[in-house]
């Protein structure tokens, strides 16, 4: 029997990259054999739209299975080759009703059924510390951290560190960072390749080796309502997704 490792993509920062990486993380460890879950857990529902999915009444979203006590197999869709449990902006209805209550693990509780026909799970974060997010994290074994130009600093990323460090203690002291990873790369503009050196040597175990260049496939793509891989095999997204899952299954 398998049991999943679950990961989350997380970075309280928008537009850094982590539905792109989730989405495309979520089918390239597919495509590796890795069977594998994404789970929305956004209200903006940015993964389950840019794979197709803007939910109709009848679909079943992340918020219903919160909500109820059934199979959560009962909740999955599959989308462009995709298995994933969507979410839209109903989510937020019970935004509070959580909260209030301090209800952090009833991701985890929810899911628990699902973690023995998984390799992996990977959970898209919303871009902020809420009570969705910290679900997620309680969740968790691992999280990923998508971290654009905005956070190539030593500064940011020594305090977007600590700040992880704060969560665990408070929600999952066994939460390993498997990795910050560098996204949306421009080796043409600014200090990019510097400051990516920069960071490497100071914290060489915690960035990924693998970085993900900026590619106007990913917007394409996402247009299109597929992953990179079936959107455009031969893009450097693809490549730079490739490379990322190949040290996740291999180590860095
Ligand atoms: N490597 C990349 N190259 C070009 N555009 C990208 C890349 N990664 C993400 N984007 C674009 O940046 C925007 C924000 O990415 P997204 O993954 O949605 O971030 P987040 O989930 O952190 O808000 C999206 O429009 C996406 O298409
Ligand atoms: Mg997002």
């Amino acid at each position: 029997m398998k049991t999943a490792k679950i990961i989350s993509i997380t970075n309280q920062k928008g537009g850094v990259g982590k539905t792109t990486t989730a989405v495309n993380l979520a089918a390239a460890l597919n495509i590796n054999g890795m069977r594998t879950l994404l789970i929305d857990i956004d209200s903006q529902g940015n993964a389950s739209a840019s794979l197709g999915l803007i939910i109709e009444d009848d679909v079943r979203t992340i918020k219903d299975l919160l909500v109820s006590q059934q199979d959560p197999n009962e909740f999955i869709t599959r989308a462009d080759a995709v298995e994933i449990i969507p979410s839209n902006n109903s989510l937020k209805d019970i935004e509070d009703t959580l909260l209030k209550d301090r209800h952090f693990d009833t991701l985890q509780q929810s899911i628990a059924p699902l973690t023995g026909q998984y390799d992996y799970i990977i959970l898209d974060c919303p871009p902020s510390v809420n009570v969705f997010t910290k679900n997620a994290l309680k969740a968790s074994n691992e999280i990923i951290v998508p971290a654009d130009a905005g956070y190539f600093s030593l500064l940011g990323l020594k305090q977007l560190l600590e700040e992880i460090e704060r969560f665990k203690m408070e929600l999952n002291p066994q939460l390993e960072i498997l990795g910050v990873l560098a996204c949306k790369y421009d080796r043409r503009t600014s200090l990019c390749g510097q400051i990516y050196e920069t960071l490497k040597q100071s914290f060489p175990d915690k960035l990924f080796k693998t970085y993900i260049r900026l590619n106007i496939d990913i917007v394409r793509a996402q247009i299109a309502q597929k992953s990179i891989f079936s959107y455009n095999n031969k893009s450097s997204a693809a490549q730079d997704y490739m490379s990322l899952t190949e040290e996740i299954l291999h180590g860095k």
